[in-house]
């Protein structure tokens, strides 16, 4: 059955006090509404309609660059209710198409249970997504009779009776293309809110002689929307749990549950070791045995098998070999490539280089634009001076030089192999292979007399 979701998503979210659309707030670092599009993709849907009105030209063009899913954008100028906002989304819907519906501010439902509404709607059957919680306050009530859906009734509008009914309409449902066009044509604003409810096809379906399904979702969370910056961070600490709880069962060995951040997708090896507050963005993997020490932030990293990253390092799109070792307080940029059992110690700054197999950069150094050989060691306090104010150049360290502390190497430079640089050295021109070169003042000694205060 050809599946066609439409995301409604033209709400202004008052209550997120925010100049940015609500559905571009982030949850684990994605927009809410992709959220809800990366999801409703994984169905192979004929097509994606959103619905949008407030902060309708930054919806797009976000979801545009973020994303690949390619929308049929609908515009709602006024929003007069969720069934005014689903007729706006109407012209891209097939008749025989199934219609899933579904919120902009409702990021966790699974693919799953979108499947299963998709599944038990027919020419004879909508689908509806609801659930019986403790405290049902500010949802539409589902009225049954005999067990049957009849009717689903808004908080607003519900008498008290209705109003201790448990059984909650989460927002999502599964309707046939047809039945979807013909329902809203009949609905009407006479209630409490004087809106277009998209609720009010439920009753009207029941009155054709349509039955509806209910399918209920795997855990609560999947039906929670965001309306605020409290539901927002309360939602963002379940999901990272539930993140959390994958990676462990896949082999990761997490020093707290609960102080972990993945934005984005993390790919671990067997017997990871991730100590807390580490922060996960963009794509990263961890190669098995790797051990992260606490308060490190990867971004767009790939680590190679039984690397050790210690505390305070952060490592932005690079990629770094087997049995290396980082930090503490170790800064990767982008463009670091690091090959196996190198060292990157303390207070380190590398960007745009590649370090060959077995180098070490341990202290207080700045390596950028420049490619160094195996078996280099860079001394404490090495800067490559890449950058003359208008051009960045590079710095070229071949196989096994020793560079002594404290060296400045104007780029561009190369260190041909097995040279050694002097402690102390300004080098700005190239220096042979295996030979001492260092540019230094000689030493000298005299008397001196040290002024002194009076006291
Ligand atoms: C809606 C349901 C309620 C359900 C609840 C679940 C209706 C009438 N009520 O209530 O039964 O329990 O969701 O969360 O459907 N939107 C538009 N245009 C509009 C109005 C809303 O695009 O004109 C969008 C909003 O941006 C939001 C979604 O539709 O993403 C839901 O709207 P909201 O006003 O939050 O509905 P609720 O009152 O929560
Ligand atoms: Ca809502």
């Amino acid at each position: 059955m050809s599946v066609r979701p439409i995301v409604l998503a033209a709400g202004k979210g008052t209550r997120m006090r925010s100049a940015l659309p609500k559905v571009l707030h982030r949850l684990a670092g994605r927009p809410l509404l992709v959220h809800v599009l990366d999801t409703v993709a994984e169905l192979n849907p004929v097509g994606i309609t959103v619905v949008i009105g407030h902060g309708g030209d930054a919806v797009k063009s976000t979801t545009n660059t973020e994303t690949g899913h390619k929308i049929d954008w609908a515009e709602q100028t006024e929003q007069l209710g969720t069934g005014h906002a689903v007729r706006m989304g109407l012209a891209t819907l097939g008749d025989e198409e199934t219609a899933l519906i579904t919120y902009g501010d409702v990021p966790l439902t699974r693919a799953a249970t979108y499947q299963q509404l998709v599944d038990v709607a027919d020419e004879s059957t909508l689908g509806l997504l609801t659930l019986e919680v403790s405290n049902p306050t500010g949802y539409g009530r589902i009225i049954r009779e005999s067990g049957r859906v009849q009717g689903i009734v808004e908080e607003k509008d519900a008498t008290p009776e209705q109003r201790t009914i448990g059984e909650i309409n989460a927002g999502v449902m599964a309707v046939r293309g047809k039945h979807l066009k013909s329902l809203l044509s009949r609905i009407d604003n006479n209630n409490a809110q004087a809106e277009y409810y998209l609720t009010d096809i439920i009753g009207l379906a029941v009155q054709e002689g349509l039955s509806i399904q209910t399918v209920n979702p795997g855990v609560i969370h999947e039906v929670d929307g965001v309306n605020s910056r409290l539901q927002l961070a309360a939602l963002e600490r379940l999901h990272q749990r539930d993140i959390a709880e994958q990676l462990m069962a896949e082999g990761a060995s997490l020093m707290d549950p609960s102080r972990i951040d993945v934005r984005g997708s993390l790919h671990t090896g067997q017997d990871v070791t991730i100590d807390v507050n580490v922060v996960f963005e963009g794509r990263c993997v961890l190669g098995s045995g790797v051990s992260i020490g606490p308060n490190c932030v990867l971004r767009n990293a790939e680590i190679g098998d039984g690397t050790t990253i210690k505390a305070f390092t952060t490592i932005e799109d690079s990629r770094v070999g087997k049995d290396a070792s980082l930090g503490p307080y170790a800064r990767l940029r982008p463009g670091t490539e690091l090959a196996d059992r190198t060292h990157i110690g303390n207070f380190v700054e590398t960007k745009n280089t590649t370090l060959g197999e077995g180098s070490k950069v341990n202290h207080l150094s700045y390596v950028g634009d420049a490619v160094v050989g195996r078996d280099v060691n860079v001394g404490a306090g090495t800067i490559c001076c890449n950058y003359d104010g208008a051009k960045k150049h590079r710095t070229t360290i071949e196989d096994d030089v020793f560079i002594g502390s404290n060296s400045a190497l104007v780029a561009p430079v190369k260190i041909e192999a097995g040279a050694t640089i002097g402690a102390g050295s300004t080098i700005s021109r190239d220096a042979p292979a295996g030979k001492l070169t260092l540019t230094r003042a000689p030493q000298a000694s005299m008397d001196w007399e040290r002024p002194r205060k009076k006291s």
